[in-house]
């Protein structure tokens, strides 16, 4: 189990292991894109993770791909739908406006 804290607005909860960023922030009725609905084609999930990096999954070949194609890309960004909560860390996380995806 790890804290899910999200920027701006700082809404926190627990995420438990193995869910992906993507699916936990729709549980808990938070407003993000994903119009491939989860697969790692369109970037309109892209995040920015402030704090702790290291208690996601690993960025896969997919994941990367997809991520250099976005405009505005950083070392912190990730795809939601493909970014799991391992529950060893608690993560911050920053959403971008609508619209930011490819
Ligand atoms: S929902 Fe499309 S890349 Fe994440």
């Amino acid at each position: 189990m790890s804290t899910l804290t999200v920027m701006p607005s700082g809404q926190s909860f627990d995420v438990a292991e193995g869910t992906t960023l993507l699916a936990a922030l729709l549980g808990a009725e938070i407003a993000i894109p994903h119009k491939c609905e989860g697969n790692a084609k369109c970037g309109s999930c892209h995040i920015y993770v402030q704090e702790g990096r290291k208690g996601l999954s690993k960025i896969a070949r997919e994941e990367n791909e997809r991520l250099d194609t976005i405009v505005g890309i950083g070392s912190k960004s990730r795809l939601a739908c493909q970014a799991k909560v391992l529950g060893t860390e608690n993560i911050k996380i920053e959403l971008l406006s609508f619209g930011s995806g490819v």
